[in-house]
């Protein structure tokens, strides 16, 4: 039995669409992610249905080459189906940034994972390290740069965040664009290749640390898993590293981290997760190094813990980090799903009684 299902689904299995695809330069992970979370839905709980995102935007029921239509006010139809809950397992801009939630919003179903503000603000990488910073949480000191404006000097830029430094757009994921520069040369390259996926982009001080990760569920009063971490073979976990070679990664799931420390994660976990307006899941990814051990204050950490970053919608792939965390925690994939789509309705449930 799901928790905190609507009476009217009671007695019936309930129609989930899983949303994947997209126009991102993740698309070919969210399909991934998404053949996974069919898999771990109970068949005789869920009756799934797939509605793929193609690179050229259009929606179609899986399968199927005939674009859906959608009506605003109306549960979406696709050949005449209809569905009691959307989950969205899309990756990147225009799916994991608000704009997908908005538009399931405006149709009045529930859907899994976080809303508009939640969505937009985890998928930029700048406006959630501000909104962190005010919440108190510690994030690597960075500067942003703008496409169509002088590029900062090397000197200046390792004058204030040292060297190398890592480059990223501000809004993509899977590592894509992503690099690390240890000379001028290397930075303008670097800059080159962020800014071909974004017109905002991060310098980021390179931190020599630990990566951990934090899986976190729930509403408004979230529930941390244990952390885990990962140790990539590679110079850091690019998008090779993550999806091309399998021995790209070692993740292990917990992390060897004293009790104090784990217990630390998983608090900033929630504090990160409730700050940044995310709901039903997150991935909180964190840097520990080993300043906190010998005392070393470190620009922006504190006890050597830095946020990287936030995921509102993570990886649901074999080497994702979010379920296996869940099942170590004690929480099996199937469960999880249970537990995510009970979320959305009880989200959903609560803002239609206020008249949202
Ligand atoms: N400031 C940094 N210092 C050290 N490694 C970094 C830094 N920023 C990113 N990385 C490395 O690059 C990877 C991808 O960067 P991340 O900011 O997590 O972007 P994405 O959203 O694409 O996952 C990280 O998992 C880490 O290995
Ligand atoms: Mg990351």
């Amino acid at each position: 039995m799901v928790p905190d299902l609507p009476a009217e689904l009671a007695g019936r299995r309930i129609r989930v669409a899983v949303l994947c695809g997209g126009e991102s330069p993740e698309h070919d992970v969210s399909l991934v992610s998404a053949r996974n979370v069919l898999g771990a839905m109970d068949p005789e709980r869920y009756d799934p249905s797939v509605i793929q995102i193609g690179r050229d935007g259009v929606w179609r029921r899986a399968g199927q080459s005939a674009a859906l239509s959608v009506t605003p006010g109306l549960p979406p139809e696709a050949g005449g189906a209809e569905f009691d809950v959307v989950f969205p397992v899309l990756h990147g801009p225009n799916g994991e940034d608000g704009t997908v939630q908005g538009l399931l919003e405006l149709l009045h179903v529930p859907y899994v994972g976080p809303g508009v503000l939640g969505a937009a603000l985890t998928m930029d990488k700048e406006a959630a390290k501000r909104v962190l910073q005010a919440a108190g949480l510690p994030v690597v000191p960075w500067v942003t740069v703008r496409a169509g404006k002088a590029r900062p000097g090397w000197e200046a830029t390792t004058g204030r965040l040292g060297r190398p430094v890592f480059v990223k757009p501000a809004r993509m994921g899977s590592s894509v664009g992503v690099s690390v520069a240890a000379t001028a040369e290397e930075l303008d390259r670097a800059l080159e290749e962020a800014f071909a996926f974004d017109a905002k982009v991060l310098v980021e001080q390179r931190i020599d640390g630990r990566e951990i990760e934090c899986a976190v569920l729930g509403n408004e009063y979230p529930e941390a898993s244990v952390p885990g971490e990962i140790a990539s073979t590679h110079d850091f976990y690019s998008y090779e590293a993550k999806y091309v070679d399998e021995h790209g990664a070692r993740l292990h799931a917990p992390a060897d981290l004293a009790p104090d420390q784990a217990e630390r994660i998983r608090e900033m976990s929630v504090l990160a997760f409730q700050a940044l307006c995310c709901a039903g899941m997150a991935r909180v990814d964190f840097f520990l190094t080993a300043a906190g051990k010998d005392g070393e204050a470190a620009a922006g950490a504190r006890d050597g813990v830095y946020i990287n970053e936030v995921n509102g919608i993570p990886g649901f792939t074999e080497i994702s980090m979010y379920p296996r965390l869940w099942a170590t925690t004690g929480l099996e994939y199937p469960q999880l799903i249970d537990r995510l789509i009970s979320l959305a309705f009880a989200r959903h449930a609560a803002r239609k009684e206020r008249g949202r």
